[in-house]
């Protein structure tokens, strides 16, 4: 056998026998210690909110939403998302906000873009009374407004029901936000 043949014989399959792993880095958004500070007792019976990564190899966090709501809910509620940057240890409101009706906050994709909307998928925006939980939900990168330059801040949530021109408060929350690159191994 020609030598050099017999060599590339032997690299490839050398090279069939390794657990080749791609290693691929991105930038995303780690989301944590998510915080409820209030809800309405009226309207809402409880809710919590979680978010964790799901394995080393994974570093995208994923948040799982709990909430058991007492009354119908749909754009009847206004959704106001407030950024805030990091600097120096506190947390500076910025100009940059959302602001948006529920239905139409999940309709559109915003900030938790086709997660969300698959979460919802069998319980649709309005919703009815019960318990809804929404598993895997994410921030992705290109989901923060392009206008919020910092790379460590803190995202607040308020949310208000209108009854007959009335507005009341039904729950304020927050989840701190930085941007991060890491490292996917992906096994081939
Ligand atoms: C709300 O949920 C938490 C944890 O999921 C539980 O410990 C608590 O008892 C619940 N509260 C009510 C009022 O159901
Ligand atoms: C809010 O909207 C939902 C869905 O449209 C409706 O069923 C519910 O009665 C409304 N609630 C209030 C308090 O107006
Ligand atoms: C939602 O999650 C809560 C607590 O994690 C659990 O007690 C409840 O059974 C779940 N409800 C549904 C409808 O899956
Ligand atoms: C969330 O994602 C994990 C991992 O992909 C999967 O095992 C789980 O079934 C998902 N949960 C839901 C409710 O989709
Ligand atoms: C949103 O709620 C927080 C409390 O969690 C409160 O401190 C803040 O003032 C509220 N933001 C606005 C703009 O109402």
């Amino acid at each position: 056998m020609n030598f050099k043949l017999y060599l590339f014989s032997f690299l490839l399959y050398f090279i069939s026998q390794l657990d080749i792993y791609i290693s691929e880095k991105i930038v995303y958004i780690a989301t944590e210690r998510p915080m409820v500070v209030y809800f309405n007792k009226k309207f809402i019976n409880n809710v919590s909110v979680a978010s964790r990564r799901r394995n080393r190899d994974d570093p995208v966090y994923y948040i799982n939403f709990y909430i058991d709501i007492l009354v119908p809910l749909g754009n009847n509620v206004s959704v106001d998302v407030f950024f805030y940057e990091l600097q120096n240890g506190r947390y500076h409101r910025t100009f940059v906000e959302i602001h948006s009706k529920l239905c139409d906050f999940i309709e559109a994709g915003t900030l938790f873009g086709e997660s969300l909307k698959r979460a919802i998928k069998n319980h649709p925006c309005p919703f009815q009374p019960g318990q809804l939980n929404l598993s895997n939900l994410t921030i992705p990168l290109q989901n923060i407004p392009k206008n919020f330059p910092y790379k460590q801040g803190r995202l607040y949530c308020n949310t208000t029901i209108v009854r007959n021109g009335v507005f009341t408060k039904l729950s304020e929350s927050y989840i701190d936000i930085e941007v991060r690159s890491g490292i996917v191994k992906k096994s081939t």
